[in-house]
């Protein structure tokens, strides 16, 4: 598979960098299907826990700027065992890579549903330990645990663990350094910005949980900027998501150290914008007669030593 925006993570190839974010369009197997016919190179699933979820009433999602949301979903899915179908269903359709995203009670319920997972035909799991609004949020705050709940689950699956970290902390390399010590394959970076929205009437927040998460385009600078402080630091592969909504977004990432990137709130607009980006990197490359996009990784950092405020990447 070589063409030129073909990538590979932890041995598994992509046609392309696009990968559907975790949680976006539910827990449908018609949307991946669709999403994979429409030309995406690989694809998240909603967060699966051991037991059905029914997440939080409505409101649980805005749009409280153009392209930017606010979403408090609470990680509602079906549990593992009603998915185990569904993943078996989305092999089934599809040839892209799928990524089993993960969370639970605990170190052995993750490893129980990601096991579960690899079974069913998982290529990847993802352990979500950032979701803002759940009670998994503070595994991500904290390095002991996530490198903890990333050995447990790495010991219990022969397939590539990647874990999705929280923007919403003062030093994500941290917690990016202990994923890769607990075994971690790839970080993915980030999942949404904890934020508030309130009603102008009443003053209420309109979310029925109150907080929330942030994404879509106002998030970009964030994952951007979380991607560059953690590359120089570990050397496993990253996966840049949020805020991406045109090629040039996934530019930045690339830039800032990533290998892939997930998009999520961007499908809002439809899923032709699978083709827009990849056509719009295309015809960057081309005109730059750069024959792999995996050339421009991490470019941004060759100018570190240059820049007035030359980057103090916390430790
Ligand atoms: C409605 C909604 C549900 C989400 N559910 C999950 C989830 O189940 N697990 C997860 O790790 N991230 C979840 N996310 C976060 C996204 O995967 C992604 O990290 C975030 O939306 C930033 O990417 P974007 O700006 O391209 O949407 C969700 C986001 C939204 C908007």
């Amino acid at each position: 598979m070589l063409n030129e925006l073909s990538c590979e993570i932890s041995g598994i190839k992509f046609k392309n960098p696009l990968i559907l974010a975790s949680g976006i369009l539910g827990v449908a197997p018609s949307s991946i299907v669709r999403l994979a016919k429409a030309g995406i190179g690989g694809s998240t699933t909603k967060s699966i826990g051991p037991r059905t979820r029914l997440g939080f009433s409505n409101p649980s999602i805005i749009e409280i700027d153009d392209g930017t949301f606010l979403n408090s979903v609470g990680l509602a899915n079906p549990g593992i065992e009603a998915f185990i179908p569904e993943i078996e269903e989305i092999k089934k359709k599809t040839s892209i890579p799928l990524i089993v995203s993960v969370f639970g009670d605990n170190p052995e319920i993750y490893a129980e549903i990601a096991k579960k997972s690899e079974l069913a035909g998982a290529d990847a799991i993802e352990i979500n330990v950032s979701c803002p609004h759940a009670e998994v949020a503070s595994i991500g705050l904290s390095a002991e645990l996530t490198k903890e709940f990333t050995q447990c689950v790495k010991k219990a699956v022969n397939i590539p663990v990647f874990v999705k970290l929280t923007p919403n902390l003062a030093n994500i390399i941290r917690i990016a350094k202990a994923a890769e010590e607990g075994g971690a394959d790839a970080i993915v970076a980030i999942n949404t910005v904890r934020g508030l929205s309130l009603d102008i009437e009443t003053g209420r927040p309109i979310l029925s949980h109150g907080i929330g998460g942030i994404s879509g385009t106002a998030i970009r600078p964030i994952g951007v900027r979380c991607v560059y402080e953690i590359y120089p630091h570990i050397k496993i592969p990253i996966i840049g998501c949020g805020g991406i909504s045109k090629w040039q977004d996934v530019l930045e990432y690339i830039y800032a150290g990533a290998t892939a990137v997930q998009i999520g709130s961007i499908f809002s607009r439809g899923e032709d914008k699978i083709i827009e980006i990849l056509d719009g990197l295309h015809n960057f490359l081309k005109k730059h007669n750069i024959s792999n996009l995996q050339e421009l990784k991490g470019k941004s950092h060759d100018y570190d030593d240059e820049l007035e405020a030359k980057p103090k990447f916390l430790n």
